[in-house]
Formats: structure tokens, sequence, C-alpha cells
């Protein structure tokens, strides 16, 4: 059964990854999962703000840090010096001791001068870099064009300055989503991760405080990602990896159905633990056998939106199944 696939140019045994999380800064975390057969992983991210400290305990230049406010206080004072050290010997190690592609992560959400030390990721020995766009538009003075100025802007300097391949990881929060990735898809992007999941904000009525809501998914979160991976699949010009609500052999072969190159997992690891990633690959292997498929590629994309499907009349029609079904 070959279950090897392409991704962002590097090449994969298996179409599933471990996407970016706690457990992806472990180095023996990582090597369990290679064992289990995760066709890449995915590090966790850096944050921007501990790049720009980075750069200004290293260089003592004058930094803006307006952006940053509370959240550089928090990093200036609770990430350790040489956060960023430790995140390319992290890098590092893993290369030495895995033989799947590694991919480093970068958080970031500005335009900033985090992007002149992106070049140092290549150095470290990433196979790609995943950049994780946490762009909210949660200003009132901030518009959909700011918004897209700054994916712009970062793509841009960011293609200039890393000869890895990019990937670009977003949250499902747009206006005109189809456009817009398919417009970040034509920047020489090699990957789109669809979706990052925000921090979810709940309220202690005991306390009242604001809270973090609980962080891991559950399966339903699935369904809105299947959506777009279908419609968004054929439509750009690069490799989609699929990501929140994957938890089982079956949600994984649903989205290749819909059309991804890559299906990441995170919650189902910390709920299952790392040897779901073995259960994740036995059963995509025993339903290509059970259908007769020996290649991915076979069945990759069999129910996405095509080209030249009328994608509204597609949605309508499968909203109209859906209703006339509940009767
Ligand atoms: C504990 C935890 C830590 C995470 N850390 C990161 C991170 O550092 N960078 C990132 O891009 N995503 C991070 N994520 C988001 C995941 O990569 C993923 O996009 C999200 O959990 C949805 O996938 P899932 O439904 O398979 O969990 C984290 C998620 C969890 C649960």
């Amino acid at each position: 059964m070959d279950t090897t696939t392409k991704y962002l140019g590097l090449q994969l045994n298996s179409p599933i990854i471990a996407g970016s999380c706690g457990l992806t800064a472990d180095v023996d975390k990582l090597e369990k999962l290679e064992q289990a057969g995760a066709g890449a992983v995915i590090l966790k991210s850096i944050f921007e703000e501990q790049i720009m400290h980075d750069i200004r305990r290293n260089t003592q230049a004058v930094v803006d840090t307006d952006n940053y406010g509370i959240s550089y206080e928090y990093i200036a004072q609770h990430v350790a010096d040489d956060s960023l050290a430790k995140y390319f010997k992290l890098v590092s190690e893993a290369k030495k001791r895995l033989s799947i592609p590694v991919i480093g992560s970068i958080n970031c959400f500005s335009y900033e001068n985090w992007l002149t030390y992106a070049s140092k990721f290549v150095d470290a020995g990433c196979d790609a870099i995943e950049l994780n766009m946490a762009i909210m538009a949660t200003e009132t003075s901030t518009s959909a064009d700011d918004v897209e100025r700054t994916y712009t802007n970062i793509i841009n300097t960011l293609r200039k300055s890393v000869s890895i391949p990019i990937s670009i990881k977003v949250g499902p929060y747009f206006t005109d989503m189809a456009k817009s990735m398919q417009q970040l898809s034509w920047m020489g992007i090699q990957g789109l991760t669809i979706f990052n999941k925000s921090m979810q904000m709940d309220i202690d009525v005991d306390k009242l405080e604001v809270v973090n809501a609980p962080k891991l998914s559950n399966p339903d979160e699935k369904y809105n990602t299947l959506r777009w991976v279908a419609i968004l699949s054929k439509a750009t010009r690069c490799d989609i990896s699929a990501s929140t609500g994957v938890f089982t052999p079956i949600d994984v072969v649903k989205m290749l159905l819909a059309g991804a190159g890559t299906v990441q997992v995170v919650s189902s690891l910390y709920i299952n633990g790392l040897d779901h990633m073995r259960t994740l690959n036995d059963g995509l292997k025993q339903w290509m056998a059970d259908k007769g498929y020996t290649s991915i590629d076979q069945f990759r994309g069999k129910l996405a939106v095509k080209p030249n499907d009328n994608t509204s009349l597609w949605m309508r029609t499968q909203f109209m199944k859906y209703f006339a079904e509940i009767g």
C-alpha cells in the first residue's frame, strides 16, 4: 500500500502530520511520532515576540515594542533569554534524530523586524517553515484591506529571505475566504494550512475573570475544515493541509477525498496518546485496501469542488439536501 505523498515539495511517507503543539517541542516525542508513522512534524511555534526579544537582547538595537504592549512585557519577563537558541537546538536535534521532514513554525501577527531573523530557520536546518498568521481583525480601526496588506507584506518579505518552502497557517475568519486564499496561493508559497485555532475565551463567573476556554478541539469542528478543503483544494495553486477536528482514520480519508495534500492532528494525539498516529495510518491503509486503492493520488480530491463548478450552486444544493433530510 503506497501512502507516500508530496507536500511543500518534500517527500512524505504518509499524508498524516503531527501539527504544531507542545508535543512537538520534545525530541523524544517527535521520535515516537516518527516511529508511529507521522509523515512529517511541525515543531511548536516560536512567537514573533520571542524573536523581537532576542533581537533586542543581542543587538541592543532600539526596537519599537509599542505594538507588543502587555504581551511583550510578558515575554520579556517570563521567557528564558535564550529561547531562540533553544528553539534552534530543538531543530538541529530533531534533524539529527529524525529522517522525516522537520517543519519549523513561527507565530506572527505583524509586519515587523522579526522577519530579518527568518533566514536563521534555514541555517538551523528546517526543511520548511509554517507561518502561523495569528491575525484577527479585532480592532474597529482595522479594515479587511489592512489585514490583507499585512499578509502580503509578510509573505513577500519572507519569500525574499528564505529559500525553503513556506506554508501559511490561517484562521477561519475571512470575509472573502475563497478569494483571499486563492490570492495568497498565487504569492509563491507552497502550502496553506486551514485552519489555525485561536485561543477561545470563557468567563469564570465566580472569580469574575476572563479565562481560557478548553484548548482541545472536538470532532464536530472538522466539518468547517472539510468544507473549506473541498472548496479551496482545486481553486488554489499550492498544497492544502487540513487542520482542526481530525480524530479518526475516516476523518483523514474525508480530508483527502476533499483534496487535502496532508492532514494535521493535534488534539487527537493529546487525547489518545502519540501512538494514535499509528492507528490513523493503519486505518487509512485499511480503508484504501477495502476500496481497492493502492495510492493516495487515486482518490485524493475525488470529492473536491471542481475548478469549473459553480461553488455557490454546489453549496446551495448541499444546503437544500440538508434541510430536505430534516424534513
Ligand atoms: C496545547 C496546544 C498547543 C498548540 N500550540 C501551537 C503552536 O505553538 N503553534 C501553532 O501553530 N498551533 C498550535 N496549536 C494549534 C494546533 O496546531 C492546531 O492548529 C489546533 O489544535 C487544531 O487542530 P486539532 O483539532 O487537531 O487540535 C496548539 C494546539 C494545542 C491544543
